[in-house]
């Protein structure tokens, strides 16, 4: 079949590829190489961050690098607590949840915490009925720093397991602040080949079928329009020789 024509402002297929690569092969990374990351380097990541779309370019978001061992072992000391308390929220779920990873606090070479802004009270245009939009603008920064970071061969992890107010007092923030996450970054020995809660047999990615609709919530789209075609074969083509395939099903345990 004839491909449709590029857009003239389309990336040469090789850049493309290589953007498409970062998005499937990173990984949240909980196992960590130790070492240390270039500050050339960090500086990079968060250069990729802060070029993040955000609501009305509020840029709500601020980053605090952990440098202080001590500080390190309080942070991790906090996501140790809410990490049993999660477990035992889950009910029957609560023994498979304490044998997950679920951070890599002390093996990262990088702790960053990364928080919403205080005063964004003031930043309406785009918030009036969604305030929530600043922490999709400063998730949308993370997950920049995600992608630049695994272009790098750094992995990064995502800890949200921790009571906000108490890494909000742990690190000094002011009133209207609010941490959102722990980032883990450094070298790595590898990366997962699949998310390691699938690995794992926690959750398994959706079809990207199922979350698809058109005109109507539940709707699924008109078959000649499904994209799910197009995913599998940009998968394809992008999975490195030898690696498992992809699984394109399965339901969220
Ligand atoms: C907002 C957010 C918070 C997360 N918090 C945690 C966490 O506290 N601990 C953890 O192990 N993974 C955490 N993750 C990582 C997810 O478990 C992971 O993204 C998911 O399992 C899919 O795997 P993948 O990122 O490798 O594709 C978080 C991810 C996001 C987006």
């Amino acid at each position: 079949m004839p491909h449709p024509p590029t857009p003239d402002q389309a990336f040469p297929p090789a850049q493309r590829d290589a953007v498409y690569r970062a998005i499937f092969e990173r990984r949240d990374m909980r196992h960590f190489a130790g070492g240390t990351v270039a500050p050339e380097l960090m500086r990079r990541l968060l250069t990729a961050a802060h070029h993040a779309p955000s609501v009305g370019f509020m840029q709500p978001w601020r980053f605090l690098r952990v440098a202080s061992p001590a500080l390190r072992r309080g942070l991790h000391a906090l996501v140790e607590q809410e990490r049993v308390q999660t477990a035992r929220a889950l009910g029957e779920r609560e023994e498979a949840f304490m044998r997950l990873k679920v951070e890599g606090l002390i093996d990262a070479a990088e702790v960053w915490v990364v928080a919403l802004a205080d005063g964004r009270e003031r930043h309406v245009f785009g918030r009036r009925t969604l305030p929530q939009m600043d922490l999709a603008s400063t998730a949308c920064a993370i997950q920049n720093l995600w992608l630049a970071a695994r272009a790098e061969g750094l992995g990064v992890g995502w800890v949200s397991l921790f009571d906000p107010v108490a890494v909000a007092c742990l690190l000094g923030m002011p009133d209207g602040a609010e941490p959102i996450a722990l980032l883990c970054i450094g070298p790595v020995h590898g990366f997962y080949e699949e998310p390691m809660l699938q690995q794992q047999r926690w959750a398994s990615r959706c079809a990207l079928d199922d979350v698809l609709f058109e005109d109507a919530w539940g709707q699924p789209l008109d078959p000649r329009d499904s994209m799910g075609g197009v995913d599998r074969a940009v998968r394809t083509r992008l999975r490195p020789a030898g690696a498992r395939s992809a699984p394109d099903g399965g339901s969220a345990g």
